[in-house]
Parts: structure tokens; C-alpha cells; sequence
């Protein structure tokens, strides 16, 4: 069995950060999102993995290279424009070959991984198998009928009127069946090859295509609050480890993350918080479920439930919260009076100032 991801797309949602980054590799808990994908593609026992990328295809490639380091052997397969995910399956026709395989969509995270999905997948002779779970706002999703044995009977993509609240997650297992599929269906009104579209023709064409429900948890890191939530979900986990330098002045409590390099100093840490490698703080407090990227530099400043990426200064700011903050960000504090706030932002950006 082989892997198709898909770290392709714009990421409009995450501007302005996706201007200049792909949204898959935006990190929670300090790694990107796609990394997790990866390793639950390997975890479910499979190597051979195409990459779909677009225009953040060279970062990707950068930050991923040959898979080796995640156990696996990756072939890049370009996408020249977001033409939909069932137009990716079309442009990797020759790497699936006729394996069946499993399509991941690279900004997908769950927390249980996809070994329950394939291996039930392989157990079977159907035509596709398709991760569901229950949301509360099926509109903003592919959305699923269910038949009486648990089959799929309809599927409608983000619907006005959704007819359940059976949301597809970013996970689908294909015979090799779903090749004359994506060649049978046509653009739909956003102008894309749609998988749902592709699936649909495989129903009315008499294939079998069966659910398979999400255990444990499932975001679509997409927007702003899934990937703050997702970044909580991994801290929840993670152990102690204080690899870099905590000063005698500093109080950390609750689990905690200080990457060798990174330097800790008359500050408190309430954990989970994780501290990237060649970080500096100091006369800082962290909060909970927060991720400061390498080589940050936070200096008497109070941030919690938030993510920081690499290389970005915060001096002087009290009360962020809900934040994710870019690379190469400088956030400090305005002096004098008035009370002023200056800003410069980029396109897209989003401030929130208690003014
Ligand atoms: C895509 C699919 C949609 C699915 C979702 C899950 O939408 O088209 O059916 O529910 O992924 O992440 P997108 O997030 O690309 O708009």
C-alpha cells in the first residue's frame, strides 16, 4: 500500500502566515503539523509516500527531503495550480500505479493516528474507505449518509443544508478503483476536481465504499483556533524535559519543555509549555499550552495559549493570549504617551488591541 499527501493549496485561512509558508507546516508543539502525518503513514506500516505540493513546494521539500529521517521514501509530485483533491490523484497516477493507497491530507491532524483506518482497510475488498466523525457544524465540511450497515449512500461537499452531521476527515483509503473516477467527473462551481464528486461516481457506479469512524481526537488545522487547540491536545502529552539552562530565579512548574540551548532566566513557566532550542527568556511567565519556537527572544513580557514561532522578539507586552505569532515577528512595547499602539502588519494580518 502506498501514501498520497497532499501539502499542496493556498492555506487562505492562516494569512498572513501562509503568504510566506506552507500552511502544513505551520508547528504545534514546535513541529509542523505534516510531520505528525508522516509519522502515522509510517506507523500504519506504510513507506512508499508521494508528496502533492504547489507553491510552498521548495519549503516543503526542504523541511522533509527524502523522508529518511521519518522512516520513509518520498517522491515529490508537482501540482501547478489548486485544481482539487481529486486532481491530485489524477497527477500521481503513475506513482499510485495500482497499489491501493491511502490519500492524507497534509494539514489533518489526529491524535490516534490512521493504523485503525488501513489496516480495517486492508482487511476488506471495497472500493474506498472513509474516515467520518460527528461535528457540530457539518456546513464547513464534506458531509456523509449513512446506509443501515454503515455504508456510504450520499456525500455532498460543505452543503448550505447538511443532511447529517457526519463530517469527512482528511483521510481516504482507494482501490486503485478511484482512478476511473477522477477521470469520469468534472470541475465543480469552484472551478475544482472534487474527491467527494470522485467517491460519489464510485457510489452510483455500484463500488463499495464503507465508513470508519475517528477514535480520539481530530482537527482540521486550517484555521487560527483549530491550530491553537491542536498545540494544547500535544502539550497535554508531552513529559518534562529540561534540556537547556533554568536559572535559580526562575519558577517552572507543571510540564515543561526547555530545548538544549535555550536559556531560562527570573521568569515563571507554568507548563505544558514547550521552549524551543537557543531560545532566550527572561523576567517572563509562560502559561499554559503555549510553544515558543527556536531562537525566540522574550523579555518581560506574559503570554499563555499561544504559538510562537522561530526567531521572533516579544519585549515588554503583557496579556497575549489566543495568539500565533510568525517568524522573524518583533512585538514590543510602545513607549511615551499618549497610550498609542503602532503597528506595522502584513496583508491579512489579524490584531486584536484592548484599546
Ligand atoms: C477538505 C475536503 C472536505 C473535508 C475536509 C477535511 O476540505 O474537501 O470534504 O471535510 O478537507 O479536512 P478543505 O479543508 O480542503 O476545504
Amino acid at each position: 500500500m502506498k501514501a498520497l499527501v497532499l501539502a499542496g493549496g493556498k492555506g487562505t485561512r492562516l494569512r498572513p502566515l501562509t503568504h510566506t509558508s506552507a500552511k502544513q507546516l505551520v508547528p504545534v508543539a514546535n513541529k509542523p503539523v505534516l510531520f505528525y502525518g508522516l509519522e502515522a503513514i509510517r506507523d500504519a506500516g506504510i513507506t512508499s509516500v508521494g508528496i502533492v505540493v504547489g507553491d510552498t513546494g521548495r519549503e516543503v521539500r526542504e523541511a522533509v527531503g527524502d523522508g529518511s529521517a521519518f522512516g520513509i521514501d518520498v517522491t515529490y509530485i508537482e501540482q501547478e495550480a489548486p485544481l482539487g483533491l481529486a486532481h491530485c490523484v489524477l497527477i500521481a497516477r503513475e506513482f499510485l500505479a495500482d497499489d491501493p493507497f491511502v490519500m492524507y491530507l497534509g494539514d489533518n491532524f489526529l491524535v490516534d493516528g490512521i493504523s485503525g483506518l488501513v489496516d480495517a482497510f486492508r482487511g476488506t475488498d471495497c472500493d474506498a474507505r472513509i474516515l467520518l466523525t460527528r461535528v457540530s457544524e457539518p456546513r464547513f465540511y464534506g458531509v456523509a449518509e449513512l446506509g443501515p450497515d454503515g455504508e456510504i449512500v450520499a456525500l455532498e461537499e460543505k452543503p448550505e443544508h447538511p443532511r447529517s452531521d457526519l463530517a469527512i476527515v482528511g483521510v481516504y483509503t482507494f482501490s486503485p478503483a478511484i482512478h476511473e473516477a477522477v477521470r469520469a467527473i468534472t470541475p465543480s462551481s469552484r472551478g475544482e476536481l472534487e474527491i467527494t464528486d470522485a467517491i460519489t461516481w464510485l457510489i452510483d457506479t455500484g463500488r463499495r465504499v464503507q465508513s470508519h469512524f475517528v477514535t480520539g481526537y481530530w482537527r482540521d488545522t486550517g484555521r487560527l483556533q483549530d491550530m491553537l487547540e491542536c498545540n494544547r491536545i500535544v502539550l497535554e502529552a508531552i513529559e518534562t524535559d529540561l534540556g537547556g539552562t533554568v536559572d535559580g530565579l526562575s519558577d517552572v512548574t507543571g510540564r515543561v519543555v526547555v530545548a538544549p540551548g535555550a536559556v531560562v532566566e527570573g521568569s515563571v513557566i507554568r507548563g505544558p509549555v514547550v521552549i524551543g532550542a537557543d531560545a532566550k527568556i527572561s523576567r517572563t511567565y509562560i502559561g499554559p499550552y503555549t510553544s515558543i519556537g527556536e531562537r525566540c527572544v522574550l523579555e518581560d513580557t506574559e503570554v499563555d495559549y499561544s504559538i510562537v514561532l522561530g526567531d521572533s522578539a516579544i519585549r515588554g507586552v503583557s496579556g497575549l493570549t489566543h495568539s500565533l505569532i510568525g517568524r522573524n515577528v518583533e512585538v514590543t512595547r510602545a513607549t511615551g504617551v499618549p497610550n498609542t499602539h503602532q503597528l506595522m502588519v502584513g496583508d491579512h494580518s489579524r490584531v486584536q488591541v484592548r484599546a
